[in-house]
């Protein structure tokens, strides 16, 4: 037996009405919120991720399903959507037409980690991404529709909040950072040791317990930020109080993808285990310009839908729509005929064979049917259907022409 590759899963009935209900409900609230629909391609160029999510993140440099394809161009699978989108926004020369341009998007991404409960190689995220707003009240705006969308689906989270800095901040605190580390380098570990070099203050993320009791020491980003971003960081906690959105400050959070300024957040559930980042985002006002486009302010988050579908608290589903069989093989030319009149306007399923009542009323109910309709050799006769309702427990007999 063939089964699907580790860490990639098949998404059916019950887990599909999550699925789809999620997607529903964020697009919905994206769109009140004036975001547009986008899709980009599943496979990139390598070059995109490299320039843009890093080379020194763990997701370029250990996860990627990279590979050389028929015409030797150097392709990966997207492990995220912020670069596909702002490569299209390039492309399509928004960036020079200037003015705000809202996107959302939702979709597979692909990231070659160790699968366990929540972490898979193929997932799926729901993503939104901002171009064109130099303020901090779009980040703010933001990390408010992730809690629309998680509060519409019935989800608990914490926020976690932070500031990256930026060109002006960030360089000076990346000294001072790099300096401390050298005083403890011969107890960080391996992992940390690479960081020091390539990327310094990912070392602030690092899960070896030795190092994170080190580094309670180090200097923090928070503390070192410059007027402009305290001032941005200062305005974005106020408007979540006015908002009455919680948040909680994490000075060690400076997320796994390098293009990150100035605000950064995530969302996590307490409910789901280790893997508990449901939601991520933040600005990226550098990265459009990484990617040979005109400089312009940027901010995003994208969502875990796999991690979501577990909390995600359904609402009931009314009963809706026809069952229709037959009780006589005579009727089921009928059935079919009347089945595809009805699939007009009204949700319809049917069977093909021919059962006895009882066994008709248990697959309406199977199927949450509002109205079980059979045909047996009476209604033949009479050109009529029986019909239950299953909501309200009433029965009639209906002349063909009417029904
Ligand atoms: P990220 O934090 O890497 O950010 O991913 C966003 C969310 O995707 C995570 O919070 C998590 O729920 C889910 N996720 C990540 N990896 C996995 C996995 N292996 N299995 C299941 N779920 C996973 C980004 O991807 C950025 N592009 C977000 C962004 C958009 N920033 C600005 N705009």
């Amino acid at each position: 037996m063939i089964n699907s590759l580790r860490g990639m899963n098949d998404i059916l009935s019950e887990d599909y009405e999550r699925f789809t209900y999620f997607i529903n409900t964020a697009t919905e609230i994206a769109q009140k919120y004036g975001f547009h629909f986008i899709e980009t391609p599943l496979l990139e160029e390598t070059a995109l991720f490299k320039r843009s999510v890093g080379e020194s993140s763990d997701i370029v440099g250990k996860e990627m399903y990279q590979f050389i394809d028929k015409g030797e161009n150097d392709v990966c699978l997207r492990p995220e959507g912020t670069a596909g989108v702002v490569r299209a926004f390039v492309q399509k020369k928004l960036d020079k037409a200037g003015g705000i341009h809202r996107f959302f998007y939702h979709g597979s991404m692909f990231r070659y980690e160790r699968p366990q409960k929540g972490r898979l190689r193929q997932f799926h995220q729901f993503g939104v991404e901002s171009f064109g707003v130099d303020s901090v009240y779009e980040d703010a705006t933001m990390i408010m529709m992730v809690a629309d969308i998680l509060g519409a689906c019935g989800i608990g989270y914490r926020l976690q909040l932070n500031s990256l800095g930026d060109s002006n901040c960030m360089p000076q605190y990346r000294d001072s950072l790099v300096s401390f580390i050298q005083s403890c380098e011969d107890k960080i570990c391996e992992d940390c040791q690479r960081r020091k070099s390539t990327n310094p203050i990912r070392v602030l993320d690092c899960k070896n317990p030795t190092c994170r009791d080190l580094y309670t020491n180090a200097p923090k980003l928070i503390n070192n930020l410059c007027s402009t971003c305290q001032d941005d960081f200062d305005t974005l906690k106020k408007i979540l109080d006015n908002n009455d959105i919680a948040y909680e400050i994490d000075t060690n959070l400076v997320r796994g993808l390098d293009y990150y300024s100035k605000t950064a957040f995530e969302f996590v559930s307490d409910n789901i285990g280790s893997q508990s980042a449901i939601a991520g985002g933040g600005r990226y006002d550098r990265l459009v310009e990484f990617l040979d486009g005109r400089p312009t302010p940027a901010v995003g988050f994208a969502m875990g839908i796999e991690r979501l579908m577990e909390l995600i608290v359904m609402p009931e589903t009314a009963r809706e729509g026809y069952y229709i069989g037959a009780m006589d093989e005579e009727a089921v030319d009928l059935v079919v005929s009347l089945a595809q009149k009805k699939r007009k306007t009204d949700k319809t399923t049917i069977d093909y064979k021919a059962k006895n009542l009882k066994n008709h009323l248990k697959a309406a109910d199977k199927a949450n049917a509002e109205f079980c309709c059979v045909i047996g050799e009476n209604e033949l006769k009479e050109a009529s259907i029986w019909v239950k309702d299953l909501k309200n427990k009433t029965e009639s007999t209906i002349a063909l022409k009417d029904f």
